[in-house]
């Protein structure tokens, strides 16, 4: 038998209290379809369903937590409620994160830390029996994970279970989804993760305290924590990962830890992103140009949808010399474009201007206050306005690298709306531990800042380390 059907084997023999849980088999729901396409131990890949699963060895094993309850998948009569998960904001979430950091989906396990459906009725009588009621219903760690967590023969079943998944897979890296799966690895790798138990994720801006190397039977692999991919809004992001694109530099930066992002971004298997870059009438037009540069070289990137407002060729000329909007791209790459296009700020019908249009995302740079307060106010009135808008509303990563000194309220305000809306104010503060000897340098450095936030670490970039 292979690894996969002896731990499903052992999971469907596993006696738990009386009705209160069950496996997700054992409800054999129209066929077990649920399985085609759920979390459950053995999804390898997506959408692959129960046959083709297949047991990655090394990879990525993903944890989620459970399938909520037995009601949330079938009505009164039986029938499935959930026809497709991949359409589900997890799946589409999780494979965002996945292509942008570089892992590869085959590559992964997809399981729960409770791996079965509960009855979600003899769920609520044991919380009010045993535990006040929570007050808000906010998180994973809420009923009835909670209740799951002290009670003391199904918490060893389920870390019984997951020791022989990671026993039979032997993953690199660990990938825990939200809080609840987050607590229960803390369980299991006291040590190294205690302090996932107590993850206050607004507090929590440290990268590294995201992540952790545990050991197990002298098999070594990263853990990773990151907020659940189905959360909607920025709201839930962990901070300073307030959008995905900090989550996505968490995870790439572990995926490089345990070794897994050597061995599969070297192939044309990474997909390319395509970008949009706008630079506006504030200072700093250096910054625009090294953005622009440091893309064209990008080979993670395939296409670059430019925009230079009307203003921002004023400051281009004043600040750099480079004068007008003739062969201006050109001029500020030092060579032909070779993916990057330009559009004009007026021609609101350009593809970026259109949600369907596909994009990984928006990075303005320099930001005006003018354009700032724009966006804020949903203005869409040109081209740079309406494709931030439009990335909002798309929940893309947008990032607004503002520069004015000083603030007024209004502008702070601003920030603050589109902060709000989703947008990442990244504002033109480039760092000078790294000894930049010129404001080339400055802007280099500063500009390789904002493309690891995006996804796109740049091998180049200075990294502090306090013993130099
Ligand atoms: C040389 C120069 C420097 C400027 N620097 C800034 C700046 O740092 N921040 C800012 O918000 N506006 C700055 N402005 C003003 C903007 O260009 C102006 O508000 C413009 O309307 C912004 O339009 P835009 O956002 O469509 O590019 C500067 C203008 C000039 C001529």
């Amino acid at each position: 038998m292979d690894a996969i059907n002896r731990l499903r084997e052992k999971l469907n023999s596993t006696e738990f209290k009386g009705e209160r849980v069950c496996t997700i088999e054992s409800l054999a729901i129209k066929g077990n379809a649920v399985m085609d396409y759920a979390f459950f131990p053995g999804g390898n890949g997506l959408y692959r369903g129960i046959k083709a699963a297949r047991f990655p060895s090394g990879g990525t094993l993903i944890l989620g937590s459970n399938f909520g309850s037995k009601e949330g998948f079938v009505d009164d009569m039986g029938n499935l409620l959930i026809m497709d998960e991949r359409c589900g904001s997890t799946w589409v979430g999780m494979l965002e994160r996945l292509r942008r950091s570089g892992i590869e989906p085959d590559e992964c396990f997809f399981t729960n830390a409770w791996p079965f459906l509960h009855m979600a009725s003899a769920d609520k009588s044991q919380i009010s029996e045993e535990s006040p009621k929570p007050k808000k219903k906010s998180s994973n760690l809420d009923a009835p994970i909670k209740t799951w967590f002290a009670d003391k023969v199904l918490m060893p079943k389920c870390e019984e279970f997951f020791r022989d998944t990671f026993r039979e897979m032997r993953p690199m890296l660990i990938l825990a989804l939200g809080l609840g799966p987050a607590a229960f690895l803390a369980r299991i790798w006291k040590v190294e993760l205690g302090a996932w138990g107590r993850f206050n994720w607004d507090d929590n801006d440290n990268l590294e305290s995201g992540m952790a190397w545990v050991e197990f039977e002298k098999h070594k692999a990263v853990c990773v924590a990151i907020t659940h991919p189905s959360m909607p809004n920025s709201k839930h992001r962990r901070a300073p990962y307030n959008t995905c694109c900090g989550e996505i530099e968490l995870l790439t930066s572990a995926a490089k830890k345990a070794g897994i992002l050597t061995k599969q971004t070297g192939g044309s298997r990474l997909q390319q992103m395509n970008l949009t870059v706008a630079l506006t009438g504030a200072s700093g037009a250096v910054f625009g140009r090294e953005m622009l540069r440091a893309l064209e070289a990008d080979n993670r990137v395939a296409r670059v949808h430019f925009v230079a407002s009307e203003n921002s060729l004023r400051v281009i000329a004043e600040e750099l010399g480079v004068s007008g909007r003739n062969d201006l791209l050109e001029k500020l790459l030092g060579a032909a474009p070779t993916k990057t296009v330009q559009h004009t700020d007026a021609d609101i019908g350009a593809a970026i201007a259109s949600g369907s249009h596909p994009s990984d995302g928006m990075i303005i740079l320099p930001c005006s206050m003018g354009t700032l307060a724009a966006i804020a106010h949903g203005l869409a009135n040109s081209l740079i306005a309406r494709a931030a808008d439009v990335t909002l509303k798309e929940r893309r990563p947008l990032i607004l690298c503002v520069r004015e000194t000083p603030f007024n309220r209004i502008h702070l305000r601003n920030m603050t709306l589109a902060s709000e809306a989703g947008a990442v104010i990244f504002p033109v503060i480039p760092a000078f531990y790294n000894h930049p000897v010129d404001s080339t340098e400055m802007a280099r450095q500063f500009v390789f800042r904002v493309l690891a936030h995006i996804g796109l670490p740049q091998r180049d970039a200075y990294v502090w380390k306090a013993d130099e």
